[in-house]
């Protein structure tokens, strides 16, 4: 197969130095990567500003905004089988970048932010015979959001974690199908999830139809 993988937090800039962004590592995502590649796969990694090295033997586009994640996904997704979207995109953008660098006024700075592109929604939009994993981050209410953003980002799989995965080294998921129901739960280091998750993909009907 050839897997797309988004990993790595993305960066909104305010202006030409400021930004927001998140706590993700890329982690869970370059982990992913690996294993896809260890268990013979072509991975596309589209990854946000991380410090991890790149992962060997797949083809990287490094990216820093929701907006160029997208652009890069759109891209590369019509030559994949498939999408596992483990990016941290940042759910808001200022909505104008100033050019150059602001000087402070000695007033409250006021910014309006405006809503990112849903990457892994636009990709489970243009799916067609092809299949999405997309993972959830909560921190309440964890199986119900994990289900709503199943059905609206219309994944096959919704792999569910909680907040204190950002930035461990190791990760306690469950991943539940189509159908809402838990396919399987595991705990463990970042890298053994990984494995566990590329195998699990390649055993579904909805891969090998
Ligand atoms: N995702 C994405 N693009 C976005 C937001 C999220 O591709 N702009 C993907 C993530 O990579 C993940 C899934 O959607 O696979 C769920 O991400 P999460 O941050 O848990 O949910 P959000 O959709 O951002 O919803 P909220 O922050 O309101 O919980």
């Amino acid at each position: 197969m050839r897997i797309l993988i988004t990993a790595g937090p993305t960066r909104e800039y305010v202006d030409d130095v400021r930004y927001l962004s998140n706590a993700s590592s890329g982690r869970m995502g370059y982990a992913i990567a690996e294993a896809a590649v260890a268990a013979g796969h072509e991975v596309v990694l589209v990854s946000g500003p991380v410090s991890l090295p790149r992962p060997a033997r797949c083809e990287f586009r490094s990216v820093q905004s929701s907006q160029e994640m997208l652009d890069a996904c759109l891209e590369e997704f019509p030559n994949c089988d498939g999408a596992i979207a483990v990016a941290a995109v940042c759910d808001y953008r200022p909505k104008e970048r100033v050019t150059g660098k602001m000087s402070k006024t000695g007033q409250p700075l006021v910014v309006e932010f405006v809503e990112t592109p849903d990457v892994l929604a636009e990709l489970g939009r243009r799916k067609a015979h092809r299949w999405c994993v997309g993972f959830a981050l909560e921190a309440q209410n964890a199986r119900e959001s994990a289900l709503r953003k199943l059905r609206n980002k219309s994944c096959n799989a919704i792999v569910l974690n909680r907040t204190d995965a950002i930035g461990a080294d190791v990760n306690n998921v469950e991943v539940i199908n189509e159908s809402g129901e838990t396919a399987a739960t595991w705990s463990g280091p970042k890298a053994e999830i990984a494995r566990r998750l590329v195998d699990w993909i390649a055993g579904n009907a909805w891969v090998k139809g």
